[in-house]
C-alpha cells in the first residue's frame, strides 16, 4: 500500500509575481506534494489557472461558489491540507489573513483551515512598510505564520526596495518538514 502525499494549498493572489507562483507550484509537485491552488479573481488578471491546472494536475478552485462535491471546496480543503503557502502574497490579503475576513474561495479556505501557512509577500516597498501591513504581519507571526521574504531590490511598480517575493527555491526551502 502506498502512503498518501500530504496536500498542499497553494494560495496565488493579485500582483506581478503570480508569475513566479508557477514555478513554485512545479517545484512542489516535484516534491511530491498532492497540490492544490487556490487563485483570487485578481490573480487570474495575471495568470490564467490553466497554467496552475496543468503544473499542479488538479483542478484550480476560483470560486466560492463552484461545488465539484457536496462539500464546499474550501472546507473539503482544510480538512485535508497539511500545509498552506501563499505566494505571491498581496498586502490585500494579507491584511484580510489577519483580520479573518472571507470574502472569496481563497480567503474563506485561510479562514478556515487553522495548519501550518507560510506566507511570501510581494508589493511596492511603501505598502509593505506602511504601519497598517506592520500590525497585519505583526498579527500573522503571534499567531506562527511563518514569513519568507520579501527581499530587497528591483520592484515591477516602482523603485527598488524590500517588496520583491522570495525566489521559489527558497519558499520550498522555507516549508516546515523540508
Ligand atoms: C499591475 C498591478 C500590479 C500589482 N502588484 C501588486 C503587488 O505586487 N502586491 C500587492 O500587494 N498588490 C499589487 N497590486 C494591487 C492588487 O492587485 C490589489 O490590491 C488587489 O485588490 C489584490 O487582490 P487580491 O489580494 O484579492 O488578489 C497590483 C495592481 C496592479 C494593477
Amino acid at each position: 500500500m502506498t502512503t498518501p502525499s500530504p496536500v498542499v494549498v497553494l494560495g496565488v493572489t493579485g500582483g506581478i509575481a503570480a508569475c513566479k507562483a508557477a514555478e513554485l507550484c512545479s517545484l512542489l509537485a516535484k516534491k511530491e506534494f498532492e497540490v492544490h491552488v487556490i487563485m483570487t479573481g485578481n490573480a487570474l488578471r495575471f495568470v490564467g489557472e490553466l497554467t496552475f491546472r496543468t503544473l499542479s494536475r488538479n483542478p484550480v478552485v476560483t470560486s466560492l461558489w463552484e461545488r465539484p462535491q457536496w462539500q464546499p471546496e474550501h472546507v473539503a480543503l482544510a480538512s485535508r491540507a497539511s500545509l498552506f503557502v501563499v505566494a505571491p502574497a498581496t498586502a490585500n490579503f494579507i491584511a484580510k489573513m489577519a483580520c479573518g475576513i472571507a470574502d472569496d474561495a481563497l480567503s474563506t479556505f485561510a479562514a478556515t483551515y487553522s495548519g501550518p501557512t507560510v506566507v511570501a509577500p510581494a508589493m511596492n516597498p511603501a505598502m509593505w512598510a506602511h504601519p497598517a501591513c506592520r500590525r497585519n504581519v505583526a498579527e500573522l507571526v503571534s499567531r506562527g505564520v511563518i514569513f519568507c521574504g520579501p527581499e530587497t531590490g528591483h520592484v515591477a511598480c516602482g523603485p527598488d526596495g524590500t517588496g520583491r517575493m522570495a525566489e521559489p527555491e527558497k519558499i520550498l526551502s522555507s516549508l516546515p518538514g523540508l
